[in-house]
């Protein structure tokens, strides 16, 4: 999604804010943009693209001054071009925006004359540029501004004649405001704002700031002066850089086994599950699993736990169905989101709609000061570090471990899990980082095998049980990053139609550990091969043992229990879509078209 950076500092703004927005450039974008008061004088350069081609614009046509605003943009209304990149100027006011003007369309009704870009931002300064021309004040120009508009936004301001001032805004999408020694920033997250300064305030929905030099003054929607909370953040550097690996997602997956080494710490005490905050499963007849993405596969993997382990029905929503379907939510009810950013625009609506119907509102989070992890009864952390690769990996792999450490607790609280069995499944979750670093060795086969894969136009994923989810998750990442297309199947839903698909071009993946459900699925791969389509099994030595017949592949994973094997087989999934996409030169960490956080609809 677009990312914000807002300076008033000492030293020239243009490097510090390309800087900023290059620990932005994980959200995704196209286009990329700066604007700057120097001697007085308001103006701004921009470009598409890569934020290298803003770099080489301002060697050729330098922007100086101490005060500016800088934005990456993830294009919604109207295409990547340098009119419809931010920052936006009318006259005397630029401004940046993340989120959507839902009624701009409205608002432009009303201006004189005609804007020059497609975007709905533009309308933001053009409406506070004809508040400027009716005598207002720059911030009483901004505020009149953001109270005409509707939707979802983090906004900044910057005025000519105004190297003191940012005005900012939040609804809808977050916005921090970072505070330097005699130097203020603005921030649409800590990461951006990281290496400036350890001191932010979050804005709170509605909020708007005066920031100057000397500090922020705060207002909540309804203009009253009010304080909020400042915080200090500690963003570990080490955990944004790509530390020797090609790609943030190579780094992030073999981070694996740590991350879901740290996430068990906090989960697990001795042989027995204890989640950072209590929950009471037991005053509970349903769980509503809402999310979108990947965090979306990690609940339909945690139905069949919840379901299976502590006897509790689950049903699994995309968020932006749920929000709109209006479907019944149960007192008895818990509502419980997954989301990596916190902050995706779809499960947020969601919560807020749950909020008051359902029971309790659980979140599953990795950002703990985000707005779906501040709105819910209980946050949940999932401590996966900072996620830069826009196809989620280890984060998913966190979401995974919490939810399964739930549905444990769940089923003991509930009495379907024995003490014995308890200690039997927490010394299984002991083994899991372990077994992960194992099962990375598969990578070489990976590697091998992506140079055949990326021939192939689209492939297929099946698997049975919670490998159903998985197979989907294997889709999902291939599909994501080296743009073939995948889909997957329930393997026993095959014959019933994407079985016309099969022939000798078709690669089907098929993710079958040896469980109960191994010898089904093992039919369903006979009637794809039977058919010359291309099976690359991924079992453990057991399934390969018995099964590799007339398969095209293998890849052996290490033998776990059926329980754990979704979070394991994470692994190849990863594995191959990224060693795929990597041989097809595709952009690994940010791939075309997509943002990591989601802050629209
Ligand atoms: C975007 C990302 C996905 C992610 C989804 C949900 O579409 O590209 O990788 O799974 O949003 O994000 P969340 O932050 O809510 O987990």
């Amino acid at each position: 999604m677009c990312g914000i950076i807002g300076i008033l500092g000492d030293h020239q703004a243009a490097p510090i804010m390309v800087d900023a927005l290059k620990r932005l450039e994980y959200r995704g974008y196209d286009s990329a943009g700066i604007a700057t008061v120097h001697d007085g004088a308001l103006d701004r350069r921009r470009a598409v693209g890569k934020l290298v081609n803003l770099a080489d614009l301002l060697v050729t046509d330098p922007l100086p001054g101490f005060a500016g605003i800088g934005h990456t943009r993830w294009a919604t209304h109207g295409g990547p071009s340098v009119a419809n990149a931010h920052p936006h100027r009318a006259g005397r006011v630029a401004v940046v925006h993340n989120g959507i003007i839902e009624n701009f369309r409205e608002l432009r009704a009303e201006l004189s004359g005609d804007g020059e870009s497609e975007t709905d931002t533009e309308v933001v300064a053009r409406l506070c540029e004809a508040f400027l021309d009716a005598g207002m004040t720059p911030k009483d120009a901004a505020f009149a501004t953001v109270d005409k508009l509707e939707g979802a936004y983090a906004l900044c301001f910057l005025f000519d004649g105004e190297p003191d001032l940012l005005v900012a805004a939040r609804a809808g999408s977050p916005l921090a405001i970072g505070h330097g020694a005699g130097e203020m920033f603005v921030g649409s997250d800590a990461i951006a704002l990281g290496p400036l300064t350890d001191r932010l305030t979050y804005l709170e929905e509605g909020d708007r700031a005066v920031v100057t030099r000397s500090g922020a003054e705060i207002f909540d929607g309804e203009g009253h002066a009010v304080q909020r909370e400042m915080t200090r953040i500690r963003i570990d550097a080490a955990r944004i850089e790509k530390a020797g690996h090609r790609h943030f997602m190579a780094k992030e997956i073999h981070e694996q086994p740590q991350t879901l080494s740290d996430v068990l710490a906090a989960y697990v005490e001795g042989e027995r599950i204890a989640p950072p905050s209590a929950y009471d499963f037991t005053a509970t007849d349903r769980i509503q699993m809402v999310a979108c993405g990947t965090a979306q596969i990690a609940c339909s993997v945690a139905k069949y736990w919840f379901e299976a382990l502590a006897r509790l029905p689950v049903e699994v929503d995309i968020a932006s169905e749920y929000r709109y379907r209006e479907g019944p939510v149960g007192a008895q009810t818990t509502a419980l989101f997954v989301s990596q950013s916190g902050e995706t625009a779809d499960t947020l609506a969601a919560l807020r709609y749950a909020k008051g119907q359902a029971r309790a509102i659980l979140s599953v989070v990795n950002v703990e000061t985000s707005s779906i992890a501040r709105e819910s009864d209980i946050a949940l952390p999932i401590h996966a570090g900072v996620e830069v690769g826009v196809a989620s990996t280890k984060a998913f792999v966190n979401q995974l471990a919490v939810l399964l450490a739930l549905a444990i607790s769940a089923g003991v609280q509930r009495g379907t899990i024995d003490a014995a069995r308890e200690a039997e499944l927490v010394a299984g979750l002991k083994r899991l980082p372990g077994l992960m670093a194992q099962a990375l060795a598969v990578e070489d086969r990976c590697e091998a095998l992506a140079a055949r894969l990326a021939e192939a136009t689209d492939i297929l994923f099946l698997g049975r049980g919670p490998m159903y989810p998985m197979a989907h998750e294997g889709a999902l990442k291939l599909k994501e990053i080296s743009y073939i297309h995948a889909e997957a199947y329930a393997s026993g839903e095959l014959k019933h139609g994407p079985i016309a698909l099969v022939d000798r071009t078709l690669p089907v993946v098929v993710f079958a550990p040896m469980d109960p459900l191994f010898d089904k699925t093992v039919s369903n791969m006979q009637e794809v091969m039977a058919r010359e389509g291309k099976v690359l099994l991924v079992t453990d030595a057991e399934g390969a043992e018995v099964a590799s017949d007339g398969v095209w592949e293998v890849l052996v994973m290490p033998k776990v229990e059926p329980v754990f094997a979704p979070i394991l087989y994470a692994v190849p999934a990863q594995l191959l879509a990224y060693h795929t996409a990597v041989h097809k030169g595709t952009d690994v960490d940010q791939p075309r078209n997509l943002a990591k956080s989601v802050t629209v609809e």
